[in-house]
This record gives structure tokens, sequence and C-alpha cells, in this order.
């Protein structure tokens, strides 16, 4: 298939495009390196063995996506781009309803306008909110409870793909809902590179680790768990980006969705040790106090994904912490 990937600089995007081309499609990439560097185009090339053609290019400069798609007939666009970290989203929240609703009407209407009728959207757990059960299913009920406006966007981009499926039957929509990607390649030359301040674990994690922060919070150790930190479920970059290989042979007419988790839950506290493990010295934390909106636990209910896309993850936490040091130790060498 001729693939053309938005955001697929990014981190996602650069391992699902090698993904892609290890399986022999064709890929293209759109992104306008607001949050990427076009570097990773040759470091996709070492791993894969191509390099994907490129379009610096903003999926809100309607014109220029138009023209991308009236040029190459594309079978399939995988959209990865957005904003998305979440306290940034609290700050300036209009950017991101722009930049991630109307990139996404932007790009939708190109496609529309160029006959390419398949699409697969990066969406998160985040859409799930507040639910009385810790693990989430693709059934549950989406939208109350979503704690910020990155979450929102979210949200909105998967009724909006909905709405537009109604209106035009015939294309296909695949929704994957992401739990939480962490690691790096094992090549050790793509990884998540967050510009600014990161506000996830692992980020976090990476930036104590290179001594760019002097220590780890721990946001609050009085959570309903075993040793009282909050529990998530975390997948490999390296799974994820083969469940789009996976989600790519079940394309049919309407919307279908997919979690993408390990369906294991993971206490920060777990995640620290296991890091320490694999570096083999302590990682300076400290308890802070809990932050607003966080919840006790939640996982995914993979089943789904098991069963339509014979996908499951395969790599462990320990996989995670060995390729996060190893992609940390060549970065530093840089
Ligand atoms: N990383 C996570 O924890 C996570 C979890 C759930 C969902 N997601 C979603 O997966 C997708 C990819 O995430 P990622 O972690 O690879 O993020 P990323 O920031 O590394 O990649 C996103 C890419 O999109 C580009 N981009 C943003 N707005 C654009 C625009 N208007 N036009 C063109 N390019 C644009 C950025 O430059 C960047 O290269 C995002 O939609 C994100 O919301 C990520």
């Amino acid at each position: 298939m001729r693939i053309l990937l938005t955001g697929g600089t990014g981190y996602i995007g650069s391992h699902t495009a090698v993904e892609l081309i290890k399986q022999g499609h064709e890929v293209e990439i759109v992104d306008n390196l607001r949050n990427s560097k076009a570097s990773v185009l040759d470091r996709i090339e070492q791993i894969a063995g191509k390099k994907p053609k490129f379009y610096q290019a903003d999926l809100l400069d309607t014109e220029k996506i138009n023209q991308i798609f009236a040029e190459t007939q594309f079978d399939l666009v995988i959209h990865f781009a957005g904003l998305k970290a979440v306290g940034e989203s609290v700050e300036i929240p209009l950017e991101y309803y722009k930049n991630n609703i109307g990139g996404t009407i932007s790009l939708l209407e190109a496609m529309r306008a160029n006959n390419c009728k398949r699409i697969i959207f990066s969406s998160s757990a985040t859409v799930y909110g507040i639910q009385e059960s810790p693990e989430y299913v693709e059934t549950m009920q989406t939208g109350p409870g979503i704690s910020n406006p990155y979450g929102r966007t979210k949200y909105m981009i998967e009724e909006i793909l909905k709405d537009f499926a109604v209106a035009n039957p015939d294309f296909e929509v695949t929704i994957l809902r992401y739990f939480n990607p962490v690691g790096a390649h094992p090549s050790g030359l793509i990884g998540d590179d967050p510009n600014g301040r990161p506000n996830n674990l692992m980020p976090i994690i990476m930036h104590v680790a290179s001594g760019k922060i002097p220590y780890l919070s721990i946001f609050g150790d009085d959570y309903n768990t075993p040793d009282g930190t909050c529990i998530r479920d975390y997948i490999h970059v390296v799974d994820l980006a083969k469940g789009h290989v996976a989600a790519i042979k079940t394309l049919k007419p309407g919307v279908s969705i997919y979690n993408l988790g390990s369906g294991k839950g993971v206490s920060v506290k777990e995640m620290v040790a296991a890091f320490e493990k694999a570096s083999g010295k302590p990682l300076p934390q400290q308890i802070a106090g809990r932050r607003a909106g966080d919840l006790d636990e939640f996982y995914a209910n993979p089943a789904k994904a098991k069963a339509e896309l014979d996908w499951q993850t395969e790599l462990t936490i320990d996989d995670i912490m060995v390729d996060t040091l190893n992609y940390l130790k060549r970065e530093n060498q840089q």
C-alpha cells in the first residue's frame, strides 16, 4: 500500500514508518516539524533501508495538503499529527483545538476531494474519562470526565470521524486508542524526544537520568493501589507500531475501534524499580503531592485487538527500560 503518515517524523509515527517499510509498504510523511526533526528521516532509512518521501507542511494549510493528495493517490492515511502535551493544552487550549481538530478537518476534506478513503487515527485511552472499572473496554461510554483540552480534542475527533463515516459510507475508519506508549527502537536511533517540559512518567525519568532535572517527583503515594502509586498500562512503542500494521489488514467501511495496550497495570514505583534495575543506578526521587485529575488505576482490555487484529504486546517492561537507556546513551553521545 502507499501510505501517508501525518506527523510521521514524531515518536510513534517514526516507529510505525519503520514497521510499515519492513512489511513492504510505500511510506510518505507529512509533518510541520513542530515537535520533531527532519533528521529522523535518515534514522528511519538506517533502520528500515528506505527513506520516506517527506513533505514539510502544516495540516492547517488545506491548499498545500490538498495538493499533496492531488499529486499522489494514497491508499491509506495514518493520522498521528497533533499536539499532545496535557499540561500545555490547559495553558493554550485554543491552539490545541485549532491544531488537532482543525488539522483533522482539513485532512479529511483533502482526502474526500481526492478519493482517498481509508484512515487510521491515533486516539488515546484518555477518551474514556472516568469509569467505575479500571479495565477499559471499547464499548464503554467516552467523553464525560475527560480532565483536559488535549483529551477532549481526541474525543471530539473520534466523534467527527464517526459523523464523517455516516455521511460517507464507503470510508474506512479505524480508531486506535493507545494506552501509555514508552520505550524506543532497539537500535537506539529513534525514540521519544519531546521538546520542552515533559509531564509523562517515562520522559521525566529520562530527563532525570540524563541530568536535565535533579529528581523524579512521584505525584502521590497514597492512592488505592498495592504500593500507593498510580497504576497505568505501558506499551512498548515497537509493539504499538506493529499494532498499526495489524490494523491495516482489517480496515472496512464504517468505524472500527481498538484498544492498543498490554492489559497489565504497572505502578510508578514498579516502573522506577525496573529503570533502576536496567541502569544499575538509583534514580533520584521524591514523593510529591497528588496531581489533580490522576486516577488510581487503569489499563486496557486488549481482547478485541487480539481477536480481530491478531495482535498483542510482546515486549516487557524490562525491554522498555533497556531500549530507553540505549536510546538515551546514543542521544547523549551526539
Ligand atoms: N505519546 C503518547 O503518549 C500518546 C498517547 C496517546 C495518543 N497519542 C497520539 O499519537 C499521536 C502521535 O504522538 P507522538 O507521541 O508520536 O507525538 P509527537 O509529537 O512525537 O508526534 C506528532 C507529530 O505531529 C506533528 N504535528 C503536530 N501538529 C501538526 C500539524 N498541524 N501539521 C503537521 N504536523 C503536525 C509534530 O511536529 C510531530 O512530529 C498524537 O496524535 C498523539 O496525540 C500519543
